[in-house]
């Protein structure tokens, strides 16, 4: 991280731009915006009504500022005023858009999974180590001060050896049904959407939100949700890359354009006699011990439950013998400022990075490491085999198809390169 100190201008003032504000961008726009001493500078969308209204969302919350809309992320990298590009479209955009964004000199705010598949993780991994900026990915737990103390506990012993957590997530998601090729509407340009992605025509299912459960631009609910939960349990266990990875599930529920998964269980093992679960449920929300996300970690001596809103600590006979909980849990709103949320509190932290050189809550090898576990999860289901892994770099040993999905192919002229 040598030089980074360096590069915020004198009165400490950090630039920002943000891509992609349909939904959670328009969020950290708007946090980025009331963050300490931050300009949102461009609002930048491929989608004009989302420019619009994200500009009057920043102007609300920061009434002094004038963000410009623009629709070409590259105009926006031309900008040398710009220090951080914050990322928050789709999948497919995220790698590539970061590996652009650190090539013109600026700090990426990058939304999980930090890439849209394993090759496009190492890549990233490589070009934060080549261009010298701050890459931090969207995994706001990692910035939670309850979970902080508890792995810290974790790790000192509080349950024993911790051998196993398990990380799960259900929501009661509708069906996508079956999309028709229409025009693209007059408000879109989804050229410049489907950007690195090879161009496919255009269907009324895919933008907004949706292209989540299509292959050729998302990375499905393992890679939506698991980029949270399986980055706990991973934390709260100490593990790197996996030894072997299992999946099992499918469409279930509905019959429809859905490419992934609405029910998966994958399972990763580690060296060193550890185990995580993943159990995703996209259209079932029936919560788990009455929450419909978080971590278990099982050790020797307990069991501890932890997740957004803090964690309780249980003994080997299921005693309670700590707990704590979150003064406010208003995760990702701007109705708490000043380090309230998580989000916030993410944000706080990259900015502490680039202006003091603080620890960073999330580097982006380990952001990389609990997406490849979910790309990993994905690939075991697409072959429906076990995976064998090497321990050093989470690559998959002898199988050449499941190797297959390491990479993709790109629109010619969209490829990333460092
Ligand atoms: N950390 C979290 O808690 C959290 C929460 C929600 C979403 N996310 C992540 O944020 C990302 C966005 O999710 P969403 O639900 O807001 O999706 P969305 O589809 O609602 O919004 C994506 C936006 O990106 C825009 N876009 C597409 N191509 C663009 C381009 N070339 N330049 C600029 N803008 C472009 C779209 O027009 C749209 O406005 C996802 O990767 C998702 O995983 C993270």
């Amino acid at each position: 991280m040598m030089g980074l100190r360096a590069y915020a201008s004198p009165n400490n003032k950090l630039v920002v731009a943000v891509m992609g504000v349909a939904g959670r961008g328009h969020v950290l726009a708007r946090s980025f915006a009331t963050a300490d001493n931050c300009e949102v500078a461009y609002v930048c969308d491929v989608d004009t009504r989302a420019i619009a209204n994200t500009i009057k969302g920043v102007q609300e919350v920061a009434p002094d500022s004038a963000p410009k809309g623009e629709e070409d992320l590259r105009r926006v990298l031309e900008d040398n005023d710009v220090d951080i590009l914050v990322i928050a479209a789709p999948d497919h955009w995220h790698a590539p858009a970061t590996i652009l964004a650190l090539q013109a000199g600026k700090h990426v705010y990058v939304e999980k999974p930090c890439s849209y598949n394993a090759g496009e993780g190492e890549m990233v991994v490589a070009a934060q180590a080549r261009y010298n900026r701050v890459v931090q990915m969207g995994n706001q737990q990692r910035s939670s001060r309850e979970s902080a103390q508890i792995i810290q506990a974790i790790s000192e012993g509080i349950i024993g050896r911790a051998y196993y957590a398990r990380a799960w997530y259900a929501n009661t998601r509708g069906s996508i049904g079956r999309g028709v090729e229409v025009p693209v509407p007059q408000w879109l340009n989804f050229d410049l959407w489907q950007g690195p992605a090879p161009r496919v025509p255009y269907k009324d299912n895919y933008v907004h939100y949706n292209w989540h459960w299509f292959r050729h631009w998302g990375t499905g609910e393992i890679c939506n949700n698991g980029t949270h939960e399986i980055d706990i349990a991973r934390w709260a266990l100490g593990v790197d890359y996996p030894t072997m990875v299992t999946s099992a599930g499918g469409r279930f529920h509905y019959q429809d354009d859905w490419e992934f998964f609405d029910t998966q269980v994958a399972t990763f093992n580690f060296e060193g006699d550890k185990a995580i679960t993943w159990d995703g449920r996209s259209c079932n929300g029936r919560p788990v011990e009455g929450s419909g996300r978080g971590t278990l970690v099982y050790g020797e001596y307990g069991t501890v439950r932890l997740g957004r809103s803090g964690y309780v600590v249980y003994d080997k006979d299921n005693r309670e013998i700590w707990k704590r909980a979150r003064a406010s849990n208003q995760e990702g709103t701007m109705d708490v400022r000043g380090g309230g949320g998580l989000t916030e509190r993410h944000i706080a932290n990259m900015l502490a990075v680039i202006r003091d050189g603080a620890v960073q809550a999330s580097p982006i090898e380990e952001g990389h490491k609990s997406t490849l576990l979910c790309h990993l999860g994905n690939v075991a289901q697409y072959v429906g085999r076990t995976l064998r892994c090497d321990p050093a770099n989470g690559r998959i040993l002898g199988d050449e198809e499941a190797m297959g999905y390491w990479n993709r192919s790109y629109e010619p002229g969209w490829e990333p390169s460092l």
